[in-house]
C-alpha cells in the first residue's frame, strides 16, 4: 500500500500546495491514501470545516491536528460528526471528537490511522504512550492493512522514543509540530518506517511559517508585540511517502518529498521526469 502522509498545514500559502500538488501526486505516485495535518491550515491557528472539505475534496483521506486543534472554537461542534478529521488521542476522557480511526479504502483494504501528542515542552496531556498501548492491542498488525501514527511533539527525543515503542506494531510513526523537517526518514529495526518530524506545508521564508519580522521581535525585545501573522510566500509541500508490504503491514520503503517554496525539492524517483512541470 502506498501512503502519503503531509506535515503541519500553514495558513492559505499551505493550503495553496496541498491543493494545486495532491492531486497529481495522488495519480502519479499511484497513493491508496492520504493523511495530512492540519492544525495550523486556519491562517496558522486551528482549521476550520470548509477548510476539511476542500482537503478532502483535493484527495486527503484523513485529517490529523496537535495543540491548535481547538484554535477555532467552530471546530467542536464540527469534529463530533467529522470522523475524518482527528483530535490527539491522548486529550482527558470526554473531550470531543476521537484521535484514531480504520478507514477502509475501496478494495476493501483498511488503514488505522492515529493521532497523538507528546508531553515534553508541550500542554500536560495523558500518557500517549498508554494511549497507542491499548490502541494497538485492540486493533493490531493483521486486523488491519496499514496502521499510520501521526505524532505530534516538540522534543527529538521523545519522538524517537515512540518509533522504537512502535516499531514492528505499526507501519509507520510520523513526527509533527515543529514545522522543520528532519533528516532522519528509516526504517527502524523490526519495520516501522520513521521519521522524527516531517516538516510543514508552508511558506519557509517565514519562521515556522509566521512571519519573520514579529516572530524575531518576541525574541528580541521579551515583551508582547505585534501579533503573529502567517507568511503568504510560495510554500513547500512536505511530506513522506510510506509503502507497505500488504502481507505484513511493515515498512518497504520511506520517501520524503519537497516540492515548491524555498527548500531544496525532493521527489520520489516516480515523479523525477515530471519534475520540469511540478
Ligand atoms: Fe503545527
Ligand atoms: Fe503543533
Amino acid at each position: 500500500m502506498r501512503l502519503l502522509f503531509c506535515g503541519d498545514v500553514v495558513g492559505r500559502a499551505g493550503r495553496e500546495a496541498v491543493l494545486s500538488h495532491l492531486p497529481r501526486l495522488r495519480r502519479e505516485l499511484a497513493l491508496d491514501f492520504v493523511i495530512v495535518n492540519g492544525e495550523n491550515a486556519a491562517n496558522g491557528f486551528g482549521i476550520t470545516e470548509t477548510i476539511c472539505a476542500e482537503l478532502r475534496g483535493a484527495g486527503v483521506d484523513v485529517i490529523t491536528t496537535g495543540n491548535h486543534v481547538w484554535d477555532r472554537r467552530e471546530i467542536i461542534p464540527y469534529i463530533a460528526r467529522a470522523p475524518r478529521l482527528l483530535r490527539p488521542v491522548n486529550f482527558p476522557p470526554g473531550t470531543p471528537g476521537r484521535g484514531d480511526g480504520v478507514y477502509p479504502l475501496a478494495d476493501g483494504r483498511q488503514v488505522l490511522v492515529v493521532n497523538a501528542m507528546a508531553r515534553l515542552f508541550m500542554d500536560a496531556i495523558d500518557d500517549p504512550f498508554a494511549a497507542l498501548e491499548r490502541i494497538l492491542s485492540a486493533h493490531p498488525l493483521g486486523s488491519v492493512d496499514a496502521i499510520l501514527v501521526d505524532f505530534h511533539g516538540e522534543a527529538t527525543s521523545e519522538k524517537t522514543s515512540m518509533g522504537h515503542f512502535c516499531d514492528g506494531r505499526v507501519s509507520a510513526v510520523l513526527g509533527t509540530h515543529s514545522h522543520v523537517p528532519t533528516a532522519d526518514h528509516r526504517i527502524l529495526a523490526k519495520g516501522t518506517a520513521y521519521m522524527t518530524d516531517v516538516g510543514m506545508c508552508g511558506d519557509y521564508d517565514s519562521v515556522i511559517g509566521m512571519q519573520k519580522e514579529a516572530a524575531i521581535a518576541r525574541f528580541v525585545r521579551k515583551m508582547p508585540g505585534e501579533r503573529l501573522e502567517v507568511a503568504e510566500g510560495e510554500a513547500t509541500l512536505c511530506g513522506v511517502m510510506i509503502e507497505t508490504d500488504d502481507a505484513t503491514g511493515l515498512a518497504r520503503r520511506i520517501a520524503p518529498l519537497r516540492l515548491g517554496g524555498k527548500l531544496d525539492p525532493i521527489l520520489p524517483p516516480e515523479l523525477q521526469t515530471a519534475r520540469a512541470v511540478l
